[in-house]
């Protein structure tokens, strides 16, 4: 893998990816924030050498370096999901990326479900710890120690100071950021009944199909990470009705100038 890294981290560095500090996952919900970045140069995933394939839905895929707050930032617009049929390798191999390019520190947005019932749609929530229901790691491959620590440390896998931050900002805008624990599952069905019913158990708050692998990646490459998530349906089992796409995606657009808001005013700290 050493070798594939190399080449497409001085492919972006010869088209002037220099140095950037954070890099950002733009998720459901953060899209916008887009049109803050000052945008230096972008690039299509799939002129990328070594990046995931593009599918249909990853054409619009880019990665974009420029600045943001004054921060060189590089920013993925679009992720990669496992039910998209990539391997957790390839899900993580731009987080791999960034981090060779020159990030410290990791930020990233998901669309996920409510399993809390205290939480509502169009509402947010900080990510405090999760649970990885995947069924596999992104780790789980011969070579991962020449890249990092193997048995790779989870115990704190969310930087407690930048979630401080996170707190203080949203208190200070009027903004609903709850915190709890984010289940990531493969999808891309939704969940039964007894799915959610089980979640709960488990102690999830909120459930969704991205992001804890590339937060396992990032611990394993001792980048600082935060994550947010937009809630953008209740998960109840008692009173679950058929999922509605549409209202997924509102909800999602409803929170999106809180997300942004979030967003620009953390990295104005870093
Ligand atoms: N389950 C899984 N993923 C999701 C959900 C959900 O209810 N809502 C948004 N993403």
């Amino acid at each position: 893998m050493i070798k594939y890294i190399t080449e497409t981290v001085d492919y972006l560095k010869d088209k002037g990816f220099d140095a950037p500090e954070i890099g950002i996952i733009l998720g459901t919900g953060l899209g916008q924030l887009i049109n803050d970045i000052e945008i230096i140069k972008e690039v299509s995933y799939n002129h990328i050498p070594n990046f995931p394939t593009a599918t249909v839905e990853f054409h619009k895929g880019k990665l974009i370096y420029g600045k943001l707050a004054g921060k060189k930032i590089v920013v993925m617009q679009g992720r990669f999901h496992v039910y998209e049929g990539y391997s957790l390798q390839d899900v993580t191999y731009p987080v791999r990326i960034m981090e060779k390019l020159g990030i410290t520190t990791l930020l990233v947005s998901n669309a996920a479900g409510a399993i809390n019932l205290n939480f509502k749609k169009a509402e947010l929530m900080l990510i405090e710890d999760h649970i990885n229901l995947q069924g596999s790691s992104p780790l789980a491959f011969n070579g991962v120690e020449q890249l990092g620590e193997r048995f790779t440390d989870m115990s704190a896998p969310y930087d407690a100071a930048i979630n401080l931050a996170f707190k203080s900002i949203a208190a200070k805008h009027n903004i609903t950021l709850h915190q709890g624990v984010y289940a990531s599952v493969v999808g891309p069905q939704l969940e039964t009944r007894a799915e959610y019913r089980m979640l709960k158990i488990l102690g999830a708050d909120a459930v969704g199909m991205s992001t804890v692998p590339e937060i396992i990646v990032a611990n394993h490459l001792k980048l600082k990470v935060a994550a947010v998530s937009v809630l953008t349906d209740e998960c109840d089992p008692d009173n679950l009705e058929p999922v509605d796409i549409g209202d997924i995606i509102g909800n999602a657009a409803k929170a999106e100038p809180n997300m942004i808001t979030l967003f620009k005013e953390l990295i104005k700290t870093l």
